[in-house]
Order: C-alpha cells, then sequence, then structure tokens
C-alpha cells in the first residue's frame, strides 16, 4: 500500500535545522528556528517550570484519564489570562489542545462543522502553518495586506480597505501581538478601527495568541482579543504556552469561544468534546497541570512573570543590538524595522540571493524570506553577524 506513495516536500524550517546542524563552521548562527534562546544559546526550561513540575511530581497521585476538554483549572486560569474580566465567563468557553497549533486545528473543524464553505482571511504574510493547519483541514484562506516589504510598515490602509470588502460571516484571522512573521502589530487605535469593521461587516474575528507577554506585557498584549470581545457576540482565540512558559514539546495549548448565550456554549461545548474523540480523545495533561498550578500559585505566578518578561527583555535588547551594529557597518541602509518589531521574530529585509549567500558564506541560517528569529542573537555572535549581514548587503 504504501509505495504508491511520493515523498513529501521538505519543511523549510526543519531542512534549516538539519542544515545547520551539519555545518561544522564554529562560528554559524541560526535565526530560523522558532523557539526562544538565551544568551548562551540556549532553551533552558524555566526555573518556575521546574518548581511546579516537582511539586506535580510529589503531589500527583493518578495518571488517569480526564476529559476531552482537558484540565478544567488550566482552561479557567488560560482563560482569565487571555479575556480578563472583558466578558461574562457565562458566555466563553475553553477546552486545553494539544499546543497552539492543535487549538488551530480544533478550531478549523469546529467551525466546518458550524458552516460547510468556511472562509477565513489571514494576514500577507501569516504563519507558514496557518495554511496547512486551517487549509488542510478544509477551510478555504483568502489573504488581506498586512506587510509593506519595502518600507517595512503594516499596510494599514489596504488592510482596512481589503477588511470593507469581506463578505459577511467570513472569519478573519489575527495575530493578538507579535505578528509571525513580521513581528509588526497594529497600535491600540488601530485594533479600534479594525474591531469596528469587523462589528460592521459582521465578520467573525480569530485571534491567535502564541507569544501573550513577549510584546509589551501580559495585559497589553491581549487587548486586541479583550477589546473584540467585549465588541463581538462571537470570537475565537487560540492560545500557546509553547513560548511563554518554554512548554514547547509538552503540547500546552488552549482553544477559547465567546458565543452569544449559554445554550449556544453548551452545545459548543458538547460538538468539541465529540470532534476531539474523533481525533486525539484527550489532550496530554503535564504541561496543563503545570501551567495551571503556575497561575493559579501567587508565588509561582509572580515567578513566572519575571522570567517570562526576562525573554521578552532579552529579545527587545538583540534587536536593538543588531540594529545598532548595523547602523555602524551598513550605513546607509535602514534597518529601524528591527526596532519597532516586538516578540521573537521580524524580516531582515534581504533578498533571497542575499540570504543564501550568508549561509553559503557565513554559515548564517534564516528562511528563504530572510524572517529572523531575533532569538539566536547572542553579544557573542552580534559582530560576526552585523560583519556577514554587511558584507552581503
Ligand atoms: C503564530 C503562531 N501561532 C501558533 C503557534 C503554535 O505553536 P505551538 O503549536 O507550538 O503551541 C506558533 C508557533 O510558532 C505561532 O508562531
Amino acid at each position: 500500500m504504501f509505495e504508491s506513495l511520493q515523498a513529501s516536500p521538505a519543511d523549510a524550517i526543519l531542512g534549516l535545522i538539519t542544515e545547520h546542524r551539519d555545518d561544522p563552521r564554529a562560528e554559524k548562527i541560526d535565526l530560523g528556528v522558532g523557539v526562544f534562546r538565551n544568551a548562551d544559546g540556549e532553551t533552558p526550561i524555566l526555573d518556575v517550570v521546574k518548581e511546579a513540575e516537582q511539586r506535580l511530581v510529589d503531589s500527583q497521585d493518578s495518571k488517569a484519564y480526564i476529559s476531552t476538554a482537558g484540565n478544567a483549572s488550566f482552561n479557567a486560569a488560560i482563560q482569565s489570562l487571555a479575556f480578563a474580566d472583558s466578558v461574562p465567563d457565562d458566555r466563553l468557553m475553553t477546552l486545553q489542545t494539544p499546543g497552539g497549533s492543535g487549538s488551530l486545528r480544533v478550531a478549523a473543524g469546529l467551525i466546518l462543522r458550524a458552516t460547510e464553505k468556511a472562509t477565513i482571511w489571514v494576514s500577507e504574510p501569516t504563519w507558514n502553518n496557518h495554511v496547512p493547519l486551517l487549509g488542510g483541514a478544509g477551510m478555504t484562506l483568502k489573504p488581506y495586506p498586512y506587510y509593506d516589504v519595502v518600507n517595512h510598515v503594516i499596510r494599514f490602509e489596504a488592510m482596512l480597505d481589503s477588511l470593507h470588502k469581506v463578505p459577511k460571516g467570513d472569519l478573519v484571522l489575527f495575530h493578538a501581538c507579535c505578528h509571525n512573521p513580521s513581528g509588526l502589530d497594529p497600535s491600540e487605535e488601530q485594533w479600534c478601527e479594525i474591531t469596528d469593521i469587523v462589528v460592521e461587516r459582521e465578520l467573525v474575528p480569530f485571534i491567535d495568541m502564541a507569544y501573550q507577554g513577549f510584546a509589551v506585557d501580559l495585559d497589553t498584549d491581549a487587548f486586541a482579543v479583550r477589546h473584540m470581545a467585549s465588541a463581538v457576540p462571537e470570537l475565537i482565540v487560540s492560545t500557546s504556552a509553547s513560548k511563554n512558559f518554554g512548554l514547547y514539546r509538552e503540547r500546552t495549548g488552549a482553544l477559547s469561544f465567546l458565543v452569544t448565550d449559554m445554550s449556544s456554549r453548551d452545545i459548543l461545548i458538547s460538538q468539541a468534546g465529540s470532534y476531539v474523540r474523533t481525533l486525539y480523545s484527550m489532550p496530554p495533561d503535564h504541561g496543563a497541570a503545570v501551567v495551571s498550578s503556575i497561575l493559579l500559585d501567587a508565588e509561582l505566578r509572580a515567578r513566572w512573570i519575571v522570567e517570562l518578561y526576562a525573554m521578552r527583555d532579552r529579545l527587545r535588547d538583540m534587536r536593538s543590538l543588531l540594529h545598532d551594529a548595523l547602523k555602524l557597518k551598513a550605513p546607509g541602509h535602514d534597518f529601524s524595522h528591527l526596532v519597532r518589531a516586538t516578540g521573537m521574530f521580524c524580516f531582515l529585509g534581504i533578498s533571497k540571493e542575499q540570504v543564501e549567500r550568508l549561509k553559503k558564506d557565513f554559515g548564517v541560517y534564516m528562511v528563504d524570506s530572510s524572517r529572523i528569529n531575533v532569538a539566536g542573537i547572542t553579544p557573542g555572535n552580534i559582530e560576526y553577524l552585523a560583519d556577514s549581514i554587511a558584507a552581503v548587503l
């Protein structure tokens, strides 16, 4: 049976990881893969996660199944982290999912149960995996303008024009903060303008919040979620604990729905349960148990916020470091967008050929679009990195 299969095309990021790993040059730099790294180039387990895991090992007395919706206290804590008190709890429901990716996929399946021909409008560009996760489930994806590759700003007017023409009832995918790949987010005023159009056109917003706490702070980063929630009848939010808790491999995420009333919420809960049963039955527990014990314990929560903001600050510092180094080494080139962006990603803004030369001649790895993960920058490699970029400009 399997001999009929063709090899699937290589994943660009996974391919880059292998190429970087096999590169013998000591000075090589990886700006491709999407994980946080500290100044030593490592992705350590947060101290507070270690502590919560230890407490869990000491106190957990069963590994019995939980439920299709996962850990109830995790769901409540994540829901409150995202929505705060922007809407009454009885209009919200949250289920734990295998990572943010699992959340997007479950959302797509449930949307398609509700409406057979669902169209979702996504920013151009958007996170590459949005396409297989949502499109692969059967949704139709259409682009709205977002990033100006020449001037490195949001194409806000073009975006609004485009949203004005989206047919009533269609979904629109937004990134709550740290837009991946551009790193540029609308301001609060702009989110208000976007929300007005969403309300006027009766669109259904779907907000992907994979980086809460990585841009400004936990509350500011949730502005779009909370503002839209207070204005629209229905909203979908996908969250991930991969980055802000560093729980990548534990596959910890959540999917929240804002609905109009309690009876639609109960129907959605039953539909979500039966749909999840057809996919993976129940989400993995460990990461969610860790997150809920951190969020529900005042001391652990405070320690988590300190560690989270230290990650945010390191990303900010590395952006400034690269910006300042390029100002010196590549005068005449404007890299100010590096410091206007937030989170892990932004575009360097160089050509595919220059990306290739960086890889071949200098061992500096990034995806073809020149999206970089600034977490790959360290005080130790900044000089070499800036020299290499200046050399290919
Ligand atoms: C925009 C966006 N959404 C969702 C995710 C999902 O992450 P995960 O499935 O690892 O939780 C990511 C991860 O890179 C992301 O960048």
